[in-house]
């Protein structure tokens, strides 16, 4: 079962080849999904030859295979964590039931509308990034670029199995509303905010793959935990793809802080301006770029008082964050939980049915991982021997969505005026500015072993490879 068959011309682990129906199904989805990716993939990289992962089984232990691959012959397929035998549904109103092998008719819709808005993530963030191979600062970044693109698709492909498997004629009609939506355009953008927004710079993208991509792992992490099995095993194995995506976001914002404070201590100054001039990204603007990422990102949560989360839960379409590790009930009723609201203008705490605040459960879970690489970030600096913190802002400053949306709060956790917002935005946000300046950094470097000026290169290679490997040859 862990085994892959690359035979098919979908590879798979699910026996494709027995459900003739769905085969031919997907089999009409592919080329709509090539000609997707021939469109909004990585610009301009159709004849590139990349040092990819492909997944060869699911196992834990050894399931990727590294070899040279142009990116539209990469092998999309679909791969599902082995079944456990025996699973039970673990939490909610079912707690103690049989997982679910097949759709229930009543959570019909509920569970098409968490699996379409989780596939509508995938192909978005390949359309945010498809451009920035233009500008690569290294072929070892360009590869990782490549590489998180390419599993996104597959990311999508996982998505989209579900649909065509259990959702007959509608899952093959979300199925090709996937590939229509397209992140930022006006008539027809992706379902949430923060996957419409623009990764113009490769500053973008590392906080992105960092901040984003973790929301990515703690909604996986929820559906993982689904009593729909086939929903929780397919989630198991895109987890195991994902650790990558915050990896390439950990270690690229890493890199550039490295390379900003040994320059910083080159030449012995904290100016910004000197050294914008010195062609480094300074600490303040980073600063800047993690309060926006890291907003924009707790917003992909939800409202922090929902009856949808509540409902998810209760029916078993979605656990929490670890929900075997955890020792309460599991079913939640009568407990409560503090949110943050705002009364008279101030943010006061407020407890609330727990179930009705699962979203912000999930979003503080996900607020202490995040911290967790910001303090590793610090450490870089620390080393460096450089009196600055980075810090993530207060989880009410510059929300979007729920109760902390219609407020202006500073990173420290004040509430601020219109007008005081106005006066300091500027240094707690990107400005125009900065991002002219980020991009101004932006010029391909791709010669062998090079990187551009404005990061340092990475402490060791790919799959043991050097850092000067030839990750991409571009014929
Ligand atoms: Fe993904
Ligand atoms: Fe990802």
């Amino acid at each position: 079962m862990s085994s892959i068959n690359y035979t098919d011309k979908i590879p798979n682990n699910v026996n494709l080849s027995e459900d003739r129906t769905l085969q031919r199904a997907l089999e009409q989805w592919q080329p709509n999904y090539l000609s997707w990716w021939n469109d909004m993939g990585p610009d301009g990289s159709q004849d590139f030859d990349v040092y990819l992962r492909t997944a060869v089984s699911v196992d834990p232990q050894g399931w990727a295979q590294f070899g040279h691959v142009k990116m539209p012959d990469y092998r999309w397929g679909i791969f599902l964590n082995p079944a456990e035998q025996g699973r039970k549904i673990h939490f909610g109103d079912h707690l103690g039931e049989d997982a679910w092998q097949d759709v229930p008719g009543e959570y019909r819709a509920n569970l098409r509308r968490i699996i379409v808005t989780q596939g509508d993530t995938e192909p978005a963030s390949v359309e945010q990034q498809r451009h920035l191979g233009l500008t690569a600062p290294s072929q070892y970044d360009l590869r990782n670029l490549f590489q998180v693109n390419v599993e996104e698709g597959r990311h999508l492909w996982a998505m989209v199995y579900l649909l065509h498997k259990f959702f007959g004629r509608d899952g093959r009609e979300e199925g090709e509303a996937l590939l229509e939506r397209r992140s930022g355009q006006t008539d027809n953008p992706r379902i949430l905010q923060a996957f419409n927004e623009q990764t113009p710079d490769w500053l973008s993208f590392f906080m992105f793959t960092y901040f984003t991509d973790r929301d990515g792992k703690f909604q996986l992490c929820a559906l993982a935990e689904s009593a729909f099995d086939p929903l929780a095993r397919t989630t198991k194995f895109m987890l195991t793809e994902e650790a990558h995506h915050m990896f390439v976001g950990e270690s690229g914002v890493s890199r550039v802080i490295q390379r900003t404070c040994q320059v910083m201590n080159e030449l012995k100054t904290d100016d910004p301006a000197k050294l914008r001039a010195a062609g480094v990204i300074d600490l303040p603007t980073l600063q800047r770029y993690l309060n926006f990422h890291f907003s924009v990102t707790i917003d992909l949560f939800g409202a922090d008082e929902s009856s949808n989360a509540a409902t998810f839960y209760s029916t078993g379409l979605k656990g929490r964050y670890e929900e075997g590790k955890r020792t309460d009930d599991h079913q939640l009723r009568g407990q409560s939980y503090r949110v943050l609201n705002v009364q008279n203008g101030q943010l006061v705490e407020k407890e609330v049915p727990m179930l009705n605040a699962l979203n912000e459960v999930l979003r503080d879970d996900y607020i202490k991982d995040s911290i967790g690489g910001i303090e590793r970030w610090n450490r870089v600096i620390e080393k460096a021997g450089i009196p600055f913190r980075l810090k993530a802002p207060h989880k009410a400053f510059h929300r979007n969505i729920g109760s902390l949306s219609g407020i202006k709060v500073s990173p420290e956790g004040r509430v601020v005026s219109e007008g005081e917002w106005a006066a300091h935005v500027d240094q707690w946000l990107p400005t125009a500015t900065d991002r002219v300046f980020v991009s101004s950094l932006m010029g391909r470097v791709v010669d062998f072993g090079k990187f551009a000026n404005w990061i340092a290169p990475p402490a060791m290679g790919i799959n043991r490879q050097p850092a000067n490997f030839e990750y991409v040859r571009f014929n």
